[in-house]
């Protein structure tokens, strides 16, 4: 029993997990349900086998492992990981640590932290992909400090590294870490969905070939845009299907696939009242790109575009500041969102730490990060749009998020992440909103009250009887 760490759950995801621990000098044992995947990953981990335990039971699994022990749990997120907890823990001592790494829904996370009592669990969020998890991720803790200082060396060895730094970062109490992953993906998905919505700009608006695409994507990675969702979407468009020698991008279906992290930060938003329209906007774009025949039949009955733009019409340039003002506006809204959860949830969320947390090894690294890291760190409590150098960038942009919008909204192309982002930055520089019609409504059909401008609450109009 000398293995430092063991791990259950050989996926994709658990078993790069396993490697990348291995690498990184520390011994491990694994268990699979299926001891034939457990049996093949020994055998092809090549010479990082000598760190690597195969057990066949979770009773020689535990058997392996060092106390107290810390085991990594990759599992799918839901009843598997209630299943897993429930067949590990009589076997474990009451100081062993359980770490969920996989993408759990927080509110389970807060609930198994709370079924756990004084037995020690973490739930933390992975992000990278296959390759962060096998080279490098982005780890975000949460649960007790002392359990995550038990495991910190390993996790921040095995993290990515960003300058020096590595990102593998304790978030808070119980599900925090979790939290902060779901709205990483919320963030994720409208990252996307604004790419996305350039792509179509340019493929439907303005005619372009998706060469032309990929090296505009690929020219946009080398300024403020730099980051791997553009990098990565620069290679899509890049890409031909060797079949068909078709560009990739013509021979997937448009219908997006999600496996619910998204949507519950949509969920989440709407109970913390979290203004994060982006991302709402890039969740709905999910569910209705999977609406095809509708949408197949709404073109047959009203016709689609008229897409193509006359020339000049918007230039790569004013697409490119368009995208860059969406971006801020997204992460405004997702730091937002954690701000209030932080408050609601008594978490003291750390806002620049997570922003320096995303700077290497998740799906949204980027440039932008570094300095929305500085600009949380300069002041924690404002708004990433008030920042002195998103401000800048925003007073310089916003026009050209403007143009886009409307252009797209003239040439009936739809986008509704960057709109709303539009429709947010508009609403959040306007003092004085509608609203007072809301109320004035409330109040004349159900009594419900409004405050004056000149003071005082719960006053009722003269609507009459
Ligand atoms: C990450 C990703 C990852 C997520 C996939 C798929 O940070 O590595 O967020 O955790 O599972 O991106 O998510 P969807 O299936 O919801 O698109």
């Amino acid at each position: 029993s000398n293995a430092e760490i063991g791990l259950i759950g050989l996926g994709t995801m658990g078993a790069a997990l396993a490697l990348n621990i291995a690498d990184n000098g520390f011994d491990i044992a694994v268990w699979n349900r299926t001891a034939a995947t457990t049996k093949a990953f020994h055998n092809d981990a090549g010479e990082l086998a000598a760190r690597i335990t195969p057990t066949e039971t979770l009773e020689q699994l535990v058997a392996a492992i060092a106390k107290p022990r810390a085991i990594i749990l990759m599992v799918p997120a839901g009843a598997a990981v209630d299943e897993q907890i429930a067949a590990l823990r009589p076997l474990l001592d009451d100081d062993d640590l359980i770490i969920d790494a996989g993408n759990a829904n927080f509110h389970d996370t807060n609930r198994r932290a709370q079924e756990a009592g004084d037995k020690p669990f973490l739930g933390i969020g992975v992000s990278g992909g296959e390759e962060g998890a096998r080279f490098g991720p982005s780890i975000m803790g949460g649960g007790q400090r002392q359990h995550w200082d038990r495991v910190a060396h390993i996790l921040t060895a095995i993290a990515a590294d960003y300058d020096g730094t590595a990102c593998a970062t304790w978030m808070g109490q119980e599900g925090a870490g979790h939290f902060v992953k779901a709205v990483h993906n919320g963030i994720e998905y409208a990252d996307m969905q604004m790419i996305a919505e350039t792509y179509g700009i340019m493929r439907d608006g303005l005619g372009l070939d998706h060469g032309k695409i990929a090296a505009i994507f690929a020219a946009w990675d080398k300024g403020p845009l730099q980051s791997y969702l553009i990098e990565i979407s620069g290679k899509v468009a890049a890409a031909t299907d060797p079949q068909t020698d078709a560009p990739m991008l013509d021979v997937i279906v448009d219908a997006a696939g999600q496996k619910g992290t998204g949507r519950w930060t949509a969920i989440e938003a709407q109970h913390l009242a979290a203004p994060i329209p982006a991302i709402e906007a890039a969740v709905v774009a999910r569910n209705l790109s999977s609406q095809r025949d509708l949408r197949a039949a709404g073109e047959t009955l009203f016709g689609t575009g008229p897409h193509h733009m006359p020339h000049d019409t918007l230039s790569i340039e004013t697409l490119e500041g368009a995208l860059i003002a969406g971006k801020i506006l997204c992460y405004a809204q997702g730091f937002g969102m954690i701000a209030k959860a932080s408050a609601q949830f008594g978490w003291a969320l750390p806002l620049p730490e997570i922003a320096k947390v995303w700077r290497a090894g998740c799906i949204i690294r980027s440039a932008m990060l570094d300095d929305m890291a500085d600009a949380l760190a300069a002041d924690p409590d404002g708004n990433l749009m008030h920042a002195p150098a998103f401000a800048t960038l925003l007073k310089e942009r916003h026009g050209q998020l403007r143009q886009v919008v409307a252009q797209a909204a003239l040439h009936g192309i739809a986008l509704p992440a960057l709109s709303s982002g539009l429709a947010y930055f508009d609403a959040m520089r306007t003092a004085r909103g509608t609203a007072n019609m809301i109320q004035g409504q409330r109040d004349f059909f159900g009594a419900h009250g409004f405050a004056r401008v000149d003071g005082g609450e719960g006053h009722h109009g003269p609507w009459g009887s």
